[in-house]
C-alpha cells in the first residue's frame, strides 16, 4: 500500500499553498461539458481555505502547442468564481498569467501553454515552486506524467496528497491487491500511444481484455502480434471488429463483450468503445449497451477516464458503477501494477 503524506497534519495556516489540481475537463465554445473532475476537487479546495491558506491552483487543459486560446483555463475560473460567489479579476502570480477569484484565490493559466511544464524542465519547476511554501496534489488523473507541476515542484517543497488523489490512491490499490475474478478489463476511446502499452501490462492483472473504439480499429493487428509474445500467465485478449462505418464495433462482438463481462465479478472499464458524442440518446450503441449492462449485473465496477465518465452522466448510469476513478490512462497504470512518477514523488511505498 502507498502512504501518502497526510493533508490534514500539514501547517498551512496564513501559507501559500500551491494547488495542482484536475482542470483537465471537456470545454467545447468555451462552455464546460462535465464538471465531474472539477466537482471532485472542490473539498480540498474547500479544507485549504478554510484553514486559512492562499491557494494558487495550477492546471493543464488538453494538449495545447503553444498558447492556443480554445485551450485557455478562463471558462475554470468562471466555474470557479460562481462557486465561490465571487468574480474573475485578471492578474499576476511572478510571472504567470492567471486570474484573481477571491483575495485568497488565484488560478493560473494552462501550464501547458509553457513547454518546459511537459519537459519538466528544472528552471521552470523551480519558478512554480518559488511561487509557495506547500505544494498539494488533487490531481490523480495526471500522476502518470513525470512533468514539472507533477514531480519537479514537489521535490522542491514540503508537499501532500489532497483527498480525491488519497481516495482514488487507496480504492484502486485495494482493487490491485485482492480483485475478485474473473476480472475483466475492457478499453477503449482515443490516445492509442498511451492506452497501446497498457493492453499489454493488463495481461498481468485481468482474466480477460476487451478492446473497442478507435484504439481496436488503429492497432488489431498489432495487439495480436504482441498477444502472442506475452509468455507465461496471461488473460484472454479480444480486439473487437468494427462496423463498416467505422464509428461503433460490431453489434456481434458488442454481444461478445457482454457475454464475457456476465461471467466476470469484476470489472474496469476506460474508454467508450464506439463513438458517443451526440449519440446519448441512442440506446443502440455499443457503449449504451455495455453501460447498461455493467449497471445492471450487480458486478463490482471501476470506471475511469473524462469520455467514458461523461458519457455514463450523460445517460445517467454512472451512480450504478461501484467506483468512478477521474483518472484515465492513470487509472489503468496504477491498475497494472505501475509506480507512478506523480505518487512516488510524493511518498514513500
Ligand atoms: C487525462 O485526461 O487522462 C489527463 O488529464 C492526462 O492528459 P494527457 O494524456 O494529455 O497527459
Amino acid at each position: 500500500m502507498i502512504n501518502l503524506p497526510d493533508l490534514k497534519t500539514a501547517q498551512i495556516n496564513g501559507k501559500k499553498v500551491f494547488l495542482r489540481a484536475d482542470l483537465d475537463i471537456p470545454i467545447e465554445n468555451g462552455i464546460i461539458q462535465d464538471d465531474t473532475r472539477l466537482e471532485e476537487g472542490i473539498e480540498t479546495l474547500n479544507f485549504l481555505l478554510g484553514k486559512g491558506a492562499h491557494v494558487i491552483i495550477a492546471g493543464h487543459l488538453g494538449r495545447p502547442e503553444g498558447k492556443e486560446e480554445k485551450f485557455s483555463l478562463k471558462p475554470v475560473a468562471d466555474y470557479l468564481a460562481k462557486k465561490l460567489n465571487s468574480s474573475v479579476k485578471e492578474g499576476r502570480v511572478g510571472e504567470f498569467e492567471g486570474w484573481q477569484i477571491t483575495p485568497e484565490l488565484y488560478l493560473l493559466e494552462n501550464l501547458r501553454f509553457y513547454p518546459e511544464e511537459e519537459a519538466s524542465d528544472p528552471v521552470f519547476s523551480q519558478k512554480l515552486a518559488s511561487l509557495a511554501d506547500v505544494y498539494v496534489n488533487d490531481s490523480f488523473a495526471t500522476v502518470h506524467r513525470a512533468h514539472s507541476s507533477i514531480v519537479g515542484i514537489a521535490g522542491l517543497i514540503p508537499h501532500y496528497a489532497g483527498f480525491m488523489l488519497k481516495k482514488e490512491v487507496e480504492v484502486l490499490s485495494n482493487l490491485l491487491e485482492n480483485p475478485k475474478r474473473p476480472l475483466t478489463v475492457i478499453i477503449g476511446g482515443a490516445k492509442i500511444e498511451t492506452k497501446l502499452p497498457l493492453v499489454e501490462k493488463m495481461h498481468q492483472i485481468a482474466d480477460y481484455v476487451l478492446v473497442g473504439g478507435k484504439i481496436a480499429q488503429e492497432t488489431k493487428v498489432l495487439l495480436k502480434v504482441q498477444h502472442e509474445k506475452i509468455e507465461g500467465r496471461k488473460s484472454a485478449l479480444m480486439v473487437a471488429d468494427l462496423n463498416p462505418q467505422m464509428s461503433d464495433i460490431t453489434s456481434n462482438d458488442a454481444e461478445n463483450f457482454l457475454q464475457i463481462i456476465n461471467m466476470s465479478q469484476t470489472i474496469i472499464w476506460n474508454g467508450p468503445i464506439g463513438i458517443t458524442e451526440g449519440l446519448e440518446e441512442n440506446h443502440e450503441i455499443s457503449s449504451f449497451k455495455l453501460a447498461y449492462g455493467i449497471a445492471n449485473s450487480g458486478i463490482y465496477s471501476v470506471v475511469g477516464g473524462g469520455d467514458t465518465v461523461g458519457y455514463l452522466k450523460k445517460i445517467g448510469l454512472l451512480g450504478k458503477f461501484s467506483f468512478v476513478s477521474t483518472g484515465g490512462g492513470a487509472m489503468l497504470e496504477l491498475l497494472s501494477g505501475e509506480k507512478l512518477p506523480g505518487i512516488e514523488v510524493l511518498g514513500s511505498v
